[in-house]
């Protein structure tokens, strides 16, 4: 399974992606505005620290200014993924940016049906939202679990990209449904990378190779 990472944070990037596990990384209007930074600046700093698919997200809700703005972003770096948004809009521009080469990734999608549609409209990578079905009461895993059958039935190019990832179960469950790919917050990155029966075995370690003889 492919990890991106869920952040714009540049620094949080730079170590993560040293780790050697960072496939590509996910921003929204969020986590950009988080970081108080120019827009394009901080995408293309990102392009320049990961070799993979860096998402970008559009502001428009029509369709015709979708594809504007997807136009422009694209430019920044040959690795820019356009962010669209899962409504009727959202499905036209993604149709044209497919049939102009441009990737594209269907997001704020909350059911199996919105990934069916996104699918067959061309997208390159569509994100169920996982954390806010799970907050809203609903299983966000089962939207996974049917997206994958979708669409391995059908032979869809589009590959599920599982967000709103909040800890390691998400990240574990989403390999075990067979998800092409998880974003993930660098936070839960960390706390999947860590274990405490890891640091007090290494600590034992540490305590008795002090008491061989030199
Ligand atoms: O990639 C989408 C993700 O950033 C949304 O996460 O926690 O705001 O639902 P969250």
């Amino acid at each position: 399974m492919k990890i991106f990472l869920d952040t714009a944070n540049v620094e949080h990037i730079r170590e993560a992606n040293s780790w050697g596990v960072v496939d590509g990384v996910t921003t929204n209007p969020t986590l950009i505005a988080r970081e108080g930074r120019n827009f394009e600046e901080v995408v293309r700093e990102i392009c320049e620290i990961v070799d993979g698919p860096i998402s970008a997200e559009v502001v428009s809700e029509d369709a015709e200014g979708m594809v504007k703005e997807a136009r422009e972003l694209s430019k920044i770096h040959k690795n820019v993924v356009i962010k669209i948004p899962m409504t009727p809009e959202g499905l036209k521009a993604t149709r044209t940016l497919k049939d102009e080469d441009i990737k594209t990734n269907v997001t704020l999608v909350f059911s199996s049906n919105q990934v069916l549609l996104a699918a067959k409209a061309g997208a390159t990578f569509v994100s169920p939202f996982i954390g806010r079905l799970d907050d809203q009461g609903q299983v966000g895993m089962e939207v996974i679990r049917e997206t994958v059958t979708i669409l391995e039935t059908y032979d869809f190019d589009t590959q599920v990209i599982v967000a709103s990832v909040r800890h390691p179960i998400h990240v574990l469950e989403s390999a075990l449904a067979g998800a092409h790919i998880a974003t993930v917050p660098f936070d839960v990155l960390k706390k999947m990378a860590r274990h405490s029966l890891t640091d007090v075995g290494i600590r034992k370690f540490l305590e008795d190779y002090k008491k061989i003889p030199k």
